[in-house]
């Protein structure tokens, strides 16, 4: 039964998104895409939405339609903070900064220094981060703001939903999503006297992990919903191999927690419009993909040849990436003739490695070692395959943008790849629903197989074009799963109501899209969990 929705309703459902990421103010990976796409589908769908995030020196320039609203309280010792209130560039959304200038002011990236160091002081910065997205959401400070629901993501915000627990005022309701199990905020367990949590917290029923305090633990307990990024990494946690340390936590919730798909967004990730291309194509018309793949091939110094094939990788260079796969499959994949080009960044034994394939492969490696948002959409738009392998994946949105751009992604059937990549087996083939190469070991052979698998494919041009109108046919767009959250958000209020104010109807794009699983029995929804349906 759909949850009912009350048609006497007077004011629009409020989220107060809180997240340390948001594109193109804070990126360092796909948080920062989803805290930028999720909130305009949200306000899409009706829902007054408005996003919090730390007032790193970039986002400060960058904002749109700057202005500071309140001097913020002292809190954990910090009294230079601001909020500024302008609005996410180039979208009609609202958004806070938290403008403290001896937190967040600083050169260097969002978490650590130019070399790679974690800023010593994360616990306190994030903190006090969530100590003022509670104060806004209590409606203190002066600000004239009550939410309905505080939507916190990832370890940064963690310490928020435990805040907000502990208030005997009435509160919003709180939703935790957890983006990457592997991130969880860990710090000595001495910084619980300067984070502004009482020390009863600090045992394993509380916050206290392995003697360490963990951020991540105290949003996956203490929030009223947890979610993650897609359905199979939401069953993929509750087991050891992928829980890292924190599936007896997660099961521990029960039916608190549900998988929702992230989508993309489709009109900054659109082949047809996209700036950064030489020339934009569509699923009608592929010739400009041709020229983007001139222009891929002579910008990374390598012969221009259309018939050659041109794989591509966009990552994060870490373990959880198979980026050392990847080094160890290099050899064999350039042997079949193959061109590979990398733009990626992160552990520092993988770029030295990579740099010196380099210059051993030269003319058919090539490798950008930064982070360089245009070059992620020539590559996309470039190369014929997408590397998108992982150990663990909670979602991925790479392989999203891939196959939008008729690049067909190679990837491991593990958590979001899973659920998004079409094997293309001869099944799949025949019934043309594939869209990509699905491989399950962790191993090189396992990768050089499924590579094997795409080059003979790209040999036949027929097939291989089949291919890409079924993978740029796919609707990854958020209407779906941003409704998802809307009916999460309507449900979660229910534990925590407000206030008797009411809140208005949902848009019929959002009504048409409710969760199915509403009111359905246990035995209902524990085969919706199996089948990998999102669950509430
Ligand atoms: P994760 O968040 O785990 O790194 P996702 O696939 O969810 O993986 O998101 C990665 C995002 O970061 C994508 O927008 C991708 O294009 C971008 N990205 C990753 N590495 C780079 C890079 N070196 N330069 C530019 N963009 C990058
Ligand atoms: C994390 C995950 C990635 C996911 C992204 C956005 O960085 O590693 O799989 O797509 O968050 O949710």
């Amino acid at each position: 039964m759909p949850p009912k929705l009350n048609v006497e309703l007077s004011r629009r459902l409020q989220v107060l998104f809180v997240t340390a990421e948001a594109y193109p103010l804070a990126k360092t990976g796909g948080l920062a895409d989803v805290s930028h796409a999720l909130p305009i589908a949200l306000a899409r769908c009706g829902v007054d939405v408005r996003v919090l995030l730390p007032g790193y020196p970039q986002a400060c320039s960058l904002i749109d339609r700057p202005r500071i609203v309140a001097k913020l309280d002292p809190l954990l010792g910090v009294s230079d903070a601001t909020l500024i209130s302008g609005k996410l560039p180039g979208a009609n959304v609202p958004l806070w900064l938290v403008d403290s200038p001896s937190l967040f002011r600083r050169q260097g990236g969002l978490y650590q220094d130019d070399n790679g160091r974690a800023w010593p002081d994360n616990a306190l910065r994030f903190a006090f981060f969530a100590h003022v997205g509670a104060e806004l959401a209590l409606g203190r400070n002066g600000i004239a703001c009550q939410p309905d629901i505080v939507h916190a993501n990832d370890w940064h915000t963690g310490l928020l939903p435990l805040i907000l627990s502990q208030t005997k005022a009435p509160r919003p309701s709180t939703i935790f999503t957890v983006h990457n199990m592997a991130f969880q905020g860990n710090f000595p367990g001495d910084v619980i006297s300067s984070i502004g949590i009482p020390e009863c917290y600090m045992n394993p029923d509380g916050i206290e992990f392995f003697g360490q305090v963990s951020f991540l633990k105290a949003g996956l307990r203490y929030s009223d919903r947890v979610t993650t990024v897609s359905p199979t990494y939401a069953n993929e946690v509750l087991t050891p191999a992928f829980g890292a340390g924190m599936d007896g936590v997660l099961r521990d919730r029960g039916d608190d927690l549900a998988g929702i798909l992230n989508g993309i967004d489709d009109t900054l990730w659109d082949p047809a419009v996209d700036q950064h291309l030489p020339e934009n194509y569509w699923l009608g018309n592929l010739s400009g993909k041709r020229t983007c793949k001139q222009t891929l091939q002579h910008e990374f110094g390598l012969p221009v040849n259309h018939n050659a094939p041109l794989i591509g990788c966009v990552s994060r260079l870490t373990r959880q990436k198979m980026a050392d796969t990847i080094v160890d499959a290099l050899p064999w994949i350039v042997a079949q003739g193959a061109q590979v080009v990398i733009v990626g960044n992160g552990d520092r034994d993988i770029e030295v490695t990579l740099r010196q394939a380099q210059s051993r492969y030269a003319g058919q490696l090539s490798v950008v070692i930064g982070y360089d948002e245009r070059l992620a959409h020539l590559l996309q738009a470039g190369s014929d395959i997408l590397l998108a392998p992982a150990r663990f994946e909670p979602c991925g949105l790479t392989q999203l943008y891939a196959m939008r751009y008729g690049t067909l992604p190679i990837v491991r059937r593990t958590g979001g790849l899973a659920d998004t990549v079409v094997n293309a087996d001869a099944h799949a083939i025949a019934n043309r629903s594939a869209t990509g190469f699905v491989f399950d070991e962790t191993s090189a052979p396992g990768l050089i197989l499924a590579v094997a698998r795409a080059l003979m494919l790209f040999r036949e041009p027929l097939a291989w074009h089949r291919l890409q109108m079924q993978a740029m046919a796919q609707d990854n767009s958020w209407d779906t799963s941003a409704a998802r959250y809307v009916s999460l958000y309507c449900d979660a209020r229910r534990l925590n109501p407000l206030s008797s104010a009411k809140v208005t109807p949902l848009t019929a794009a959002a009504k048409a899209n409710l969760q199915p699983n509403f009111g359905k029995s246990e035995e209902e929804r524990h085969v919706a969990r199996k089948t990998h349906q999102t669950i509430w």
